[in-house]
């Protein structure tokens, strides 16, 4: 696989970044660790965790923390191999400190998440959602003295927005702090709503790395009208976790299967291809149960789909409305 720029970060990783959502259950812990280590052996370097990763477990304020301690244990002894990313923010506890962006979570959070990885520094250590109680200079100064103290390489934003990432930009500019440089959101075939917010990040060097770019598995092909769900999939095990599969969805899923069989290839592959080719976007984060899963999504980065099939794809799942321009076409 060939190596991509992360954005600004001055590092290099693969094409596809191996997610850990899943780590712990369904996919116990030894098979997370042969995942993992059998990733390493297909070329990937890059992997994605949070702090409250902890599988099909995870609840609301739960405490979290399983998939970090699995990608802890497996990186051990070559952690010079991976680019780690790992994520803070999202609630670990019902108190009001064991949430969101101010200093006293992130600090305390930064050194939780040291400790699971087993590890004393984080190459990617991202902000999981906005909080909109902290001003972004309050979080600002706390990545940054993660930064100085040596715990943190670089500074991501996930799920947030083109402009939310300008302010924290200005202010990075401003008090000469980290700069964002990656963009976690959610991006698929079939949820295409940030795509307006590729150009920005491509501009300003963030790194786009897509979350959920198979949709949660919808766009593997394993979902067919009039079959039942397949008993191992995610639509049967955890339904919370995907969109209702419903008929209109099944037909959009077919006329894709349609145009990935016209080259030969699975819609797993064409999912992921075509995410790839969108601006700014560097790496698919991709959630893998097996092996095979995991195989798939690698051939899936030397799959190219040709020019003619981008108006058809728009036919079926149409981009978010664009301002036309008079002056340029
Ligand atoms: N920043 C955020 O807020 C955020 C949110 C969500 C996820 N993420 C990150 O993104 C990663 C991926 O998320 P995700 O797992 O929800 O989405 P996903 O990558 O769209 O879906 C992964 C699921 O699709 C199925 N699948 C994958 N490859 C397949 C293949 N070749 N053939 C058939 N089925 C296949 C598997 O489920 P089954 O086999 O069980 O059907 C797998 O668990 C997470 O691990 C996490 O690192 C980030």
């Amino acid at each position: 696989m060939q190596l991509r720029r992360l954005g600004a970060s001055g590092l290099m990783v693969t094409p596809v970044c191996l997610g850990t959502m899943t780590f712990g259950s369904p996919v116990p812990e030894t098979e997370s660790i042969s995942l993992i280590h059998a990733a390493q052996d297909l070329g990937i370097n890059f992997i994605d965790t949070a702090n409250v990763y902890e599988g099909y477990k995870r609840f609301l304020g739960s405490p979290g923390g399983v998939a970090e301690a699995i990608v802890g244990k497996a990186i051990q002894g070559r952690r010079d191999r991976w680019v780690v990313a790992t994520k803070v923010g999202a609630p670990v506890g019902p108190g009001p400190q064991d949430r969101g962006l101010s200093p006293t979570h992130i600090l305390r959070e930064v050194d939780r998440s040291l400790k699971r990885l087993q590890t004393d520094y984080i190459d990617l250590y991202i902000i999981h959602w906005p909080d909109r109680q902290v001003p972004p200079e309050t979080t600002l100064a706390a990545i940054d003295q993660c930064v100085r103290q040596g715990k943190v390489r670089s500074f991501g934003a996930s799920n947030h927005s083109a402009w939310q990432m300008c302010e924290f930009r200005w202010l990075a500019d401003r008090t000469c702090g980290p700069r964002v440089v990656t963009s976690q959101v959610p991006f698929s075939l079939l949820r295409r709503e940030f795509e307006p917010d590729l150009a920005f990040c491509e501009k300003y060097g963030i790194g786009v790395t897509p979350y959920q770019a198979l949709q949660s598995g919808l766009l593997t092909g394993k979902y067919r009208p009039g079959e039942p769900l397949p008993p191992d999939s995610r639509a049967a095990e955890k339904p919370d976790w995907i969109w209702k599969v419903d008929e209109p969805l099944l037909k959009r899923l077919e006329a894709l299967r349609h145009l990935a069989d016209e080259l030969g290839t699975s819609l797993t592959r064409y999912a992921l291809a075509w995410t790839l080719t969108r601006p700014g976007i560097v790496s698919n984060i991709v959630g893998v149960k097996r092996l095979e899963q995991l195989r798939e999504a690698v051939e899936a980065a030397a799959l190219q789909i040709p020019p003619e099939h981008f108006p058809r794809i728009d036919a079926i799942c149409p981009p978010p409305w664009k301002q036309p321009d008079p002056l340029r076409g």
